[in-house]
């Protein structure tokens, strides 16, 4: 049976569906299992897009691993304004192995500060792991040791990416119309 998700209308191509995205999941994370062999591991994402790779890509990971979340305030689009962390670790991660996991790498802005401030803290090693790689858009390189898929400069919604804080919950990557908007508002579903 198709399911369908509020909001789901303005879709306009599915550029990587569930089942491609569950494959390169298990892909990725039994490369790091192979790489990381003998090691514990610390998964750290940046809230909120990249939750949702993270609780997939944790369960195809065959190794003892802990979980810890950071929030930066954005950078708004890539303008490179100021930026603070609104929400930091709870845990130190010195001589811990650290794989920073990121659902979407555009400009690169975001992961070299965050790649900035962890490396003050004396990782034993610091890798990133990203689904998807916006490689046109970058302005900062970064070393990007997992990599999902190569994106295409277009607006992208679904697994864990947003449009104005909503469909983050389709289970694929797609872009949406020229000129989508959702409904203004919580979206209120009517009592049957
Ligand atoms: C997205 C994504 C990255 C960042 C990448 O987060 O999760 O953290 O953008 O962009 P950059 O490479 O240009 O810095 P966003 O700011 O949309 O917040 P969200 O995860 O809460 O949706």
């Amino acid at each position: 049976m198709t399911r369908h998700y509020a909001g789901e209308e303005i879709v306009d191509h599915i550029i990587i569906s569930e089942r491609a995205i569950d494959e390169r999941v298990a892909e990725i994370g039994g490369s790091i299992t192979r790489e990381h062999e003998g090691h514990a591991l610390r998964l750290i994402t940046v809230l909120r897009g990249g939750l949702f790779f993270l609780c997939d890509l944790c369960r195809q990971i065959d190794l003892p691993l802990t979980l810890d979340f950071m929030a930066i305030s954005s950078f708004a689009g890539g303008s490179g304004g100021a930026v603070r962390i609104t929400k930091d670790l709870d845990d130190p991660i010195e001589g811990q192995r650290v794989i920073v996991v990121e659902d979407i790498i555009d400009t690169g802005l975001t992961l070299n500060y965050i790649l900035s401030v962890l490396r003050q803290r004396r990782p034993a090693s610091l890798e990133v792991c990203t689904l998807l790689d916006k490689d046109v858009r970058r302005i900062v390189d970064l070393p990007i040791a997992y990599r999902g898929f190569s994106v295409p400069d277009r607006f992208l919604v679904g697994y864990g990416l947003d449009l104005d804080a909503r469909l983050r919950n389709l289970p694929y990557i797609a872009t949406v119309h020229e000129d989508a908007a959702l409904p203004a508002g919580p979206l209120v579903v009517p009592d049957a």
